[in-house]
């Protein structure tokens, strides 16, 4: 008999079912049990006799019998399939568990969060938690239809790579094949979404992996997700535009009202004292502000240089800009209650911009053709202008389910200091390895 889904056995009344899943409770009364189980779908009460004596909750089980609407007054309106009971007539055990070590069947928040972690598979197993990687899924799903539906086309991009500074750290990774060289895991898949608009494809995007080296928080991973994006002949507004409209679908989806605003930065600073506003007025508000006309450099006092507002291929409002300090650019951060989930620009497109740029940050002639050379190159062969931006796709998925931690929204984060507590990582590796690429710990 195929299996029926626990939802699927409230149409099957009176019908012969199959039904497996975990033991979520068991309520005994004399001589007749009470089970709820639980698969992806929701509960089921089952009823069994003296044979499902030994169960215990988390066991998974397999229970073959017949669907019968309960006894008048009996019904739950808390479950789904809460008209129904199951009327087991065989039980099969397929796997039996230790006790865990929380509950299953209880909000997972008040547990401490490293037993959550190190016992993620159990915690995955709670109610919020599915609904949290469900939704998660729906509004992913939501971005590449949208994007799709729009002109774009996915593109996936190199994680062997060259560092493209965003900001943080690399991570590297050592080259077995080429003794004392490294790749670097992208920070974002920035130079390489530039180089797509050199290669004409002209709309791109990507659900993709980032990765940066700095110290987590409550909003940050090392390891997070991104839809990046990048269009050519487009100008800032389209950008912009495409975005609201993304947003507004998303928060259609999930029943939310939307505000939308928008502030220059010295407006942000002067009215908010942050460019990181908090306009959300009730707590079921979605609350978006663009912050635009950024000033193109930051002044860095300590190593008296110039360093990029945003990053060092956006492009200035005025190509032909004279003085570093009241030149503007043409950045874009989304702000949505008061974090940002969002940041873009329109870009650099000529070789001579660019060089102009690097030398303004500090990065020597020399170096930059080294560490840019591609880009630089690719510049000299056609390139349209651009631009584009990249969604937080963890941080965006922290405010839709209201939850006060990135890591709620993830399926295997990591600690607050980098580490799993499951898998054990990072972890040393064997001596052999080390030796065939080339490495020594100090
Ligand atoms: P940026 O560095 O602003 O831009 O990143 C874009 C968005 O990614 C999210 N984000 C993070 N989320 C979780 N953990 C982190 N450590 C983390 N770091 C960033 C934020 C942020 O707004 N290449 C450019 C985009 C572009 O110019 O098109 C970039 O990566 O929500």
């Amino acid at each position: 008999m195929q299996r029926s889904l626990n939802v699927e056995t409230l149409k099957k009344l009176g019908k012969r079912v199959r039904v497996c899943g975990w033991v979520n409770s068991i309520r005994s009364h004399g001589k007749i049990l009470f089970v709820d189980l639980r698969d992806r779908s929701g509960l089921l009460q089952a009823i069994l006799g003296t044979e499902g004596r030994e169960l215990k909750p988390e066991w998974v089980v397999e229970l073959t019998g017949t669907i019968k609407k309960r006894p008048k007054g009996m019904a739950n309106a808390e479950i789904e399939t809460g008209k129904v009971e199951l009327v087991v007539e065989n039980l099969k055990v397929l796997s039996k568990s230790k006790t865990p070590p929380f509950e299953i069947t209880a909000d997972s928040r008040k547990i401490n969060e490293e037993t959550r972690l190190k016992y993620r598979y159990l915690d995955l197993r709670t109610e919020r938690m599915k609904k949290n990687l469900i939704l998660r899924h729906k509004v992913v799903k939501f971005m590449r239809d949208f994007m799709d539906e729009n002109g774009f086309i996915e593109i996936e991009t190199p994680l062997l790579t060259k560092s493209t500074p965003e900001g943080a750290r690399d991570f590297i990774v050592p080259s077995r094949l080429h003794p004392g060289k490294f790749y670097a895991l992208p920070q974002s898949p920035q130079q390489y979404k530039q180089l797509l608009m050199v290669g004409g494809v002209e709309k791109y995007f990507q659900i993709v992996k980032c990765l940066r080296d700095e110290d987590p928080r409550a909003d940050r991973q090392a390891e997070f997700t991104q839809l990046d994006m990048e269009m050519s002949f487009v100008e800032q507004e389209d950008i912009l535009k495409l975005t609201e409209k993304l947003m507004n679908g998303i928060a259609k989806l999930i029943g939310r009202k939307v505000t939308w605003h928008r502030l220059t930065y010295a407006q942000a600073l002067k009215k908010h004292k942050t460019d990181k506003p908090d306009l959300q007025r009730n707590k079921d508000e979605l609350a978006f502000c663009w912050i635009l006309d950024w000033p193109l450099f930051d002044w860095n006092k300590e190593e008296k240089r110039w360093d990029p507002m945003h990053h060092i291929f956006t492009a200035p409002q005025d190509p032909n800009f004279k003085d570093p300090k009241t030149a503007k650019s043409w950045q874009h951060d989304l702000v949505l209650n008061g974090y940002e989930i969002g940041g873009g620009s329109l870009r650099i497109h000529t070789r001579e911009l660019q060089e102009k740029i690097f030398e303004l940050v500090g990065i020597p002639a020399k170096e930059s053709k080294k560490k840019f050379g591609h880009l630089l190159r690719a510049f000299e062969y056609g390139a349209p202008p651009h631009g584009g931006i990249a969604l937080g796709i963890d941080r965006l998925l922290m405010f839709l389910t209201n939850e006060s931690s990135i890591r709620e929204v993830m399926a295997f984060p990591k600690t607050g200091d980098g580490r799993s507590l499951m898998m054990d990582t990072p972890s040393k590796v064997d001596k052999a390895q080390l030796k065939e690429l080339h490495v020594k710990t100090v």
